[in-house]
Parts: C-alpha cells; structure tokens; sequence
C-alpha cells in the first residue's frame, strides 16, 4: 500500500513538473505577445495610417512596451524546455546555453524606446522601425519559428 502511495506521489510531482513547465512557456510568450500588441496593436497602425496618430497613446503604448521589456531577462529565467502548445514561435535553446547574450538583447531596445521623439505619424515611423531593428535583433538569434 505504501508502495501504490508512493508511486502516486511520484507520478502527481510529475505532472505538476510538467504543468509548470507549460505554464513558464506561456508566461514568456504572454510577456512577448503584450509586447506585440503595443508594437503591432497600436505603433504599426498608427504608423500605417490605420488609426489617426495620436501622441498620447503613443506614449502610453511605448511606456507599456519599456515596462514589459524591462521584464525579459527574469520572465526567461527558468528554462520551460517545452515550447507552448501549438504555438506559431519557441523559445531557441540557445537562451539557457548563452543567458548573458540574451539578456543583452535587451538593453538596446530599452535606449530605441526612450530615444524615440516623434510630433506625427512620419517621425513615429522613424522610432518605430529603430525599436523594431532591436527586437528583431534578438529573435534574429533566440526565436524560433515552430509553424
Ligand atoms: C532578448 C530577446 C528578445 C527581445 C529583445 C524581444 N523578443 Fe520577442 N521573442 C523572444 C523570444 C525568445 C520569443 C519566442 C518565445 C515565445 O513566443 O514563446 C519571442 C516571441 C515574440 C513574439 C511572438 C509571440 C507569439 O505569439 O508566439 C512577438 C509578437 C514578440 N516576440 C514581440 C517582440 C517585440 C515587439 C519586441 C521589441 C519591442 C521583442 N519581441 C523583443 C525574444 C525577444
């Protein structure tokens, strides 16, 4: 009986270990998808002309992105070893094998963002592809496309 117990036990820590490997995946790619939405959601659209530009949510999506930038290097600092779940990007595993290469991606997005001075859509245009060049800098590297 305390055998069966036993074996319960091990095989309930496995699950657990698995369910919070997931959850570490989806945490990094929540942290990266609401970089996305402050990038793609609001700057693109303004800068494309699909929304009428406008300073003040301008400024408050990129306050947004610093703030989740900020957050990469301990959001990725457990190793999920599994990608989420039928996902379109992963994380490369060369982010566990070369941290500090990582985690030097980061700076230079943060000065792209607090370099950005802009008055209408042309000069947003202008920040935004600087940020966007950093960002790709990183997943250039450490991104991996899954589909
Ligand atoms: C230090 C490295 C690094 C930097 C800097 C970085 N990313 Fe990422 N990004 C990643 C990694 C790794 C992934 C794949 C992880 C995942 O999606 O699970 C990723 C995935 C993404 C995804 C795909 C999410 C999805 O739906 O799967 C988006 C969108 C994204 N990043 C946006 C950005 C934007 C915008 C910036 C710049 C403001 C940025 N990232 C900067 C490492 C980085």
């Amino acid at each position: 009986m305390r055998r069966v117990l036993m074996a319960a036990a091990v095989l309930g820590l496995g699950v657990s270990a698995v369910m919070a490997q997931q959850e570490v995946a989806v945490q990094q790619q929540n942290l990266m998808k609401s970089q996305g939405r402050s990038m793609y959601g609001v700057l693109n659209k303004m800068v494309k002309g699909d929304t009428p530009f406008d300073k003040a949510a301008a400024d408050a999506a990129l306050k947004a992105l610093a703030d989740d930038v900020a957050k990469i290097p301990t959001v990725f600092t457990t190793n999920p070893k599994e990608d989420v779940k039928d996902a379109t990007f992963g994380a490369s595993q060369k982010i566990w094998q070369n941290k500090a290469d990582f985690d030097a991606k980061v700076p230079p997005v943060t000065k792209a963002i607090a370099d950005a001075k802009f008055t209408d859509a042309a000069s947003l245009k202008v920040a935004y592809d600087a940020i966007q060049a950093k960002c790709t800098g990183c997943h250039d590297d450490f991104r991996v496309k899954l589909k």
